[in-house]
């Protein structure tokens, strides 16, 4: 495996590393300047962190440690209370920095943390999960969830650096490699064919966690997430791209209480888009096969159970790209060729939905177990989940969510 470095050129441009290693070498992406650090981690993939803090130590910083709940558990406003409370026991100054250990909720909540104390100190992500790698980790979004739902609360604060160390993934279940793969074909989809490529020269060696061809994989969806948010470092345009496949993915989460990963209703959501999209006569038919069969080549699901349309339209009028009344949905006319519609109606969504509830031979999913996922319903369920027969309004403070 060899390393690969990306730039984010933002107004502070930051290098996202990817690679074998890069824990180990967490000293050579520090600030000039920052001797201290507070490194707050996921328990779950406390392993590496020992070697880390000696080496960190051996090279004269000073390090705290604060392990954080797994998963979106640590995305709660006590846990980042509790980082608050340590920062300021420790006199952090402007000049200390964050580390961020964990998928995406940790790094989510240490991108928070290092936003909001003393407005704003330096921030180093390693993202643990394949999500967390491609699209968590990368572009400043932060944020943390409140009673009213997910990612209410939060602001843009771009990192210094990432480091996406593969060997982390080892540990990490299939079923999470192909849910943050979901990402990767997005990236493919939306902006680079050559995604798709590799994927097709190995769909089962890309789930290898030390293969190379995972490292390709991890370097180019990284580039175009680098891109697009060197673009629109604020989500004010182009960003919107990304959320390919999101409308009806956010929905199907919503609609399962939270307990389908999140990339595994993306996948759904991009055949979703493409139905409507072969609907609306702006992509090739063939286009739609191949979200199909790249999106099962490498385990996603590719349909979701019929008879939910009731719940999910809803849900899909309340989606965070809508602007006041207006719904915006975002399809492709080809690979790498996005565009952003407005107010597809519903007809066609339905019967988008319709075809994508009708794929013959469709297993149920498995889905998270309420174990694996502690937060029943982290959008909470005033905001976004409303009752079957529920005629609500097309905006709601729902729509503010940030990411
Ligand atoms: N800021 C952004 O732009 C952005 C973008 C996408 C998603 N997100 C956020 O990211 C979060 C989801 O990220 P995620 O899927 O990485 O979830 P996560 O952080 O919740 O991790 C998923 C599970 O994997 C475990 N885990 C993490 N790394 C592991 C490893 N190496 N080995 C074994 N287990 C490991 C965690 O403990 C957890 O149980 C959501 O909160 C979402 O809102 C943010």
């Amino acid at each position: 495996m060899s390393r690969s470095q990306i730039t984010v050129a933002v107004e502070q441009p930051y290098e996202v590393a990817v690679g074998p290693d890069l824990l180990a070498d967490l000293d050579q992406f520090v600030p000039e300047g920052t001797k201290r650090l507070m490194i707050l981690f996921d328990p779950v993939v406390a392993g590496p962190i020992p070697a880390l803090v000696d080496e960190l130590r051996g090279d004269g910083f000073e390090v705290h440690l604060l392990a954080v709940p797994s998963g979106e558990e640590a995305k709660r406003i006590n846990v980042a209370q509790a980082a608050w409370q340590r920062l300021g026991e420790a006199a952090f100054t402007r000049t200390d920095g964050i580390v961020g250990i964990g998928g995406g909720s940790t790094t989510d909540l240490a991108g928070f943390v290092a936003a909001t104390w003393l407005r704003g100190v330096p921030v180093i992500q390693a993202p643990t999960t394949l999500l967390g790698m491609v699209d968590a980790a990368i572009g400043g979004k932060t944020a943390i969830n409140t009673d009213e739902g997910k990612n209410l609360v939060g602001v843009f604060h771009q990192p210094t650096a990432v480091l996406c160390d593969q060997n982390v993934l080892q540990s990490l279940p299939v079923e999470e490699m192909v849910s943050g793969m979901a990402e990767i074909i997005k990236a493919g989809l939306v902006a680079d064919p050559g995604i798709l490529d590799v994927i097709w020269s190995g769909p089962q060696e890309t789930l290898n966690p030390a293969s190379p061809l995972l490292t390709e994989l991890i370097r180019r969806a990284v580039a175009v997430k680098a891109d697009v948010v060197a673009e629109d470092p604020v989500d004010a345009g182009r960003r919107a791209i990304l959320n390919y496949g999101h409308t009806f993915g956010h929905a199907i989460e919503q609609v399962e209480g939270f307990r389908w990963r999140h990339g595994d209703a993306v996948a759904v959501g991009m055949v979703f888009a493409a139905e409507v999209a072969v609907r609306a006569d702006l992509m090739d038919p063939s286009l739609l096969g191949l979200h199909r069969e790249l999106l099962s080549a490498v385990g996603l699901p590719i349909s979701y159970s019929s008879g939910r349309w009731e719940r999910l339209w809803p849900a899909m009028r309340r989606d965070k790209k809508n602007q006041g009344k207006t719904r915006r949905l975002v399809l492709l006319e080809d690979v790498a060729k996005p565009l952003v519609v407005r107010d597809v109606p519903e007809e066609l969504l339905r019967e988008a939905y319709q075809a994508v509830s009708a794929v013959p031979g469709a297993a149920p999913y498995p889905v998270r177990a309420a174990a694996d996922y502690s937060l029943e319903n982290p959008y909470g369920t005033p905001v976004y989940v409303p009752p079957l027969d529920d005629d609500a309004p097309s905006t709601s403070s729902g729509e503010e969510a940030l990411t």
